[in-house]
Parts: C-alpha cells; structure tokens; sequence
C-alpha cells in the first residue's frame, strides 16, 4: 500500500521544483515609453481563496502591493520606497496585475510577483525600462567647415538627458553613421558632407530600442543658408 504512494510524491516533488524554478530563472522584461502606462502581468486569470500576491521593487524586495484573499486584502502601497509611485499604481483585484501608470524614468528597475497558493510559492521577476521620449534631431549647415565649393557641411545634433539613444545619418534606408553616448545631459552631434547635385535622400535619425524620430534633409534650402547669412550681412553693412 505505501509503495503505491511513492510515484505520487514524486510527481508531487518534481511539479514544486517546476513551479519555483521556472519562476525564479525566468526574467520578463518589460518597454514603456516615459509617460506611458506599463502592466506587469501576475499570468493568473483568478485569484483563488488562500492566495497571496505581493509585489516588490528592488533588491530591497520593498513591498508595494499585496492581495491577501483571506485576510480580505487587496492593496498597493505607494508611499514606500520613497513616495515615488505616488497614486500611480493600480492593482487588478480580479487578476493581481500591477499598471505602473503615467512611468517615469526612475521607474525602471526589478520587479518581482510572489505568488503563494497554497505550498507552492512562484516567483517570477521582471526588468522594466522606461525609455524618455525622444525629441526630433535638427539638421544644421556647419559654416564653420571649409568644405570644397560643390559640397556642404551638414551636422545633426540633438539634445538628451538619457542613455540608450543612437543618432543616426541615412542615405535612403542605408545607414551612414551613427553615434551613440551614453552620458547625462548630453548633445550628440554628427557630421555629414553631401555634394549640391546630390540626388540621394538623407534623413536624420534619433532612436531608442521602441522609438524614433526622423528630420529629413532639404539640401536646397539648407545648403544656402551660409550663403544667406553672409550676403544679408554684407547688406547691412553697406546700408
Ligand atoms: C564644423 O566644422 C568644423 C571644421 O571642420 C569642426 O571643427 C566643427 O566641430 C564642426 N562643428 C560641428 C558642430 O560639428
Ligand atoms: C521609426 O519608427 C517607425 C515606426 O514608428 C518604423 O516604421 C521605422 O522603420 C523606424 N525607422 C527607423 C529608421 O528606425
């Protein structure tokens, strides 16, 4: 009789290393663009009688939402670890997902859901990143270079407070050059020399891994401002 029970407890067995590895090894991560709401899905459809969900951030393992079915709790807790999801955090009572919403930069960071229906405990981790909104590249005439007299000096710049972002020069759907720095508060700049009677299209582009913005090239009207400026002050001089 007792050995009949034996393949049960180890099926039993193996179902809980299952459940804890497969939620401790596995990390989701997670995109939102700044100002966006973000979900962290808990992959429940119900929460059952006896369920606890809770929520942390960081390594801290800061506690900032919890269902706890029998104790008729169902709460998020945004005033820890320093106020920063202040009447941003919505917990689904019906689910236990948790939206981050209105997301900031400061955001971005570890989050674990631990999810304990009756002895198995499932951990499953997620990386969110919060990427700033990307402002549109400006493309400049560099009158500063002395290019030959049948090309142009053209720059693109473009402000940013954040990492993860990569200017780029296209010639069509061709990349040219691109340059990516990963510092704070910083202007990316990036040359390019095009020929007058150039007949390709150029584009600038700013991008982050979710998101772009693109300032096309008018080489006719930006390869005579130099031109422009010399002749208007030439102009007021003799005026
Ligand atoms: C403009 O061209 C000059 C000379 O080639 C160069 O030193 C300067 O860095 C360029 N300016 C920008 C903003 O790239
Ligand atoms: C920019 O983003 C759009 C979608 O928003 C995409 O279709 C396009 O290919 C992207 N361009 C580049 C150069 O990444």
């Amino acid at each position: 009789m007792k050995k009949m029970f034996c393949p049960v407890v180890f099926c039993c067995l193996c179902f809980w290393r299952l459940v804890v590895f497969a939620g401790t090894d596995a990390v989701k991560t997670v995109s939102a663009m700044e100002g966006d709401s973000v979900t962290l899905n808990s992959g429940l459809t119900e929460i059952k009688a006896h369920d606890i969900i809770t929520w942390t951030v960081g390594l801290s393992k800061t506690k900032i939402a919890q269902i706890d079915k029998d104790a008729g709790i169902s709460s998020t807790y945004d005033d820890v670890p320093d106020g920063r999801f202040r009447d941003r955090l919505k917990l689904d009572h019906q689910t236990g997902s948790l939206t981050i919403t209105n997301t900031r930069n400061t955001d971005s960071g570890d989050y674990q859901i631990i999810i304990k229906r009756t002895s198995n405990p499932a951990t499953y981790n997620f990386k969110v990143t919060v990427y700033a909104r990307l402002p549109v590249p400006v493309i400049n005439r560099n009158c500063s270079s002395s290019s030959s007299s049948s090309s142009c000096s053209l720059v693109c710049s473009s402000v940013l407070n954040v990492c993860d972002a990569t200017l780029s020069w296209y010639a069509g759907i061709s990349v040219l050059s691109s340059i990516s720095v990963c510092d704070l508060s910083i202007s990316l700049s990036l040359p390019l020399e095009v020929e007058y009677q150039d007949k390709n299209t150029y584009s600038c582009v700013l991008n982050n891994p979710i998101s772009n913005q693109t300032t096309h090239l008018d080489i006719n009207t930006l390869c005579h401002t130099c031109a422009g400026t010399t002749a208007l002050m030439i102009y007021v001089c003799v005026y």
